[in-house]
């Protein structure tokens, strides 16, 4: 058995002796040690041996191997010196690993596109807490403790008189209390309400505006909403303001747009009625003015907040507005 190993070892030895390429070289490495090759179908029959002669041949058939795999690799090495240059160089025709590159949220582009347009008109940019007190997000803005309109709010409280701001709203409070008329901003940022299906999620984003100076008419409300819907989606998009109620304005309206789905026809994401609701609006309720010190006599004005996300779905074409905060790179990518 001993003698069968020798034998092997030496008739390997030779065969590697008369080697001249790397291919007599891999013919050479598969014969003797390949899967079925004469030494691994060596090892593999050493179960069949008796008993006592088992660990005897596995030491010797082993060291055999790995003195042929040593001879291997020196006639490797005969045949094709190393290049240590060729192991570290950069091989320049490998193409390149691609950097995934980040793009902007279309939420994030769509407050932009509305930031950029309200500032070309004129309105400055103001921001406000997010965690805001009652007085702010309710008190201050007409609605009393036990106005039956705070139940249109699913409010997020932290204590009694704390709680995550439900509108942009509040910020039409701030601002006055700390400057004079006459007052033009808008005020981007995220609002809260206990509330989730498709069309609605627990945080979403606001543009709150306002506008406070002498003279200011409801048709200056329609006239710079009117101009920032068009530039917004196009000239041709028609609106409607439809009568509605806040306490903290009077009158009130809501601004509606044609289905930008089905153009008026009607369908599932205008519930069949041809129209879209995208803002809120409406002129300063004067009760506002006395909370913060402003002249109700002299001064009027108009409010206006809307929904980021819902416009973002409008001008993209989505159905489901939770696929926004999904964070699916094969939906961002599309953006
Ligand atoms: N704050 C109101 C809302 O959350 C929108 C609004 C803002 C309405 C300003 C009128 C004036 O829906």
């Amino acid at each position: 058995m001993e003698k069968d190993l020798d034998q092997i070892y030496r008739q390997g030895l030779k065969e590697l002796d008369v080697v001249e390429n790397a291919d007599d070289l891999q013919d050479v490495s598969v014969r003797y040690l390949g899967r079925k090759g004469i030494l691994t179908q060596f090892l593999r029959n050493i179960s069949k041996l008796p008993v006592e002669q088992r660990p005897g041949a596995g030491k010797k058939a082993n060291e055999i191997k790995n003195l042929l795999e040593e001879r291997l690799r020196q006639a490797t090495e005969k045949i094709e010196p190393r290049d240590e240059a060729k192991d570290t160089a950069i091989d320049v025709s490998l193409p390149g690993r691609a950097v995934a590159c980040g793009a902007l949220h279309p939420i994030t582009q769509t407050n932009q596109q509305i930031c950029d347009i309200f500032s070309r008109i004129g309105f400055d940019i103001a921001e406000g807490p997010e965690v805001e007190s009652d007085y702010y997000n309710f008190e201050a803005l007409n609605f009393p403790k036990d106005h039956p309109a705070r139940d249109m709010q699913d409010t997020f409280f932290i204590t009694d008189d704390i709680v995550l701001r439900t509108h942009t709203s509040p910020n039409q409070i701030r601002t006055m209390e700390k400057t004079s008329p006459p007052v033009r901003i808008i005020v981007p940022g995220k609002v809260y309400r206990c509330d989730s299906d498709l069309t609605h999620t627990p945080m979403f984003h606001q543009v709150e505006g306002l506008l406070v100076d002498e003279d200011i008419s409801f048709g200056d409300l329609k006239g710079i909403l009117t101009t920032f819907i068009h530039q917004l989606f196009d000239e041709q998009t028609s609106l409607r303001f439809r009568p509605s109620f806040f306490p903290f304005t009077e009158p009130s309206a809501e601004v509606d747009i044609l289905c930008v789905i089905c153009r008026g026809k009607g369908c599932r994401v205008c519930s069949h009625t041809g129209w879209l609701e995208i803002l809120g609006s409406g002129m300063v309720h004067p009760a506002l003015y006395e909370n913060v010190g402003y002249d109700p006599d002299r001064f009027t004005g108009f409010a206006f907040g809307m929904g980021v996300d819902r416009i973002a779905m409008l001008k993209y074409g989505i159905d489901d507005i939770r696929k926004f905060f999904e964070n699916d790179m094969r939906f961002l990518r599309q953006f």
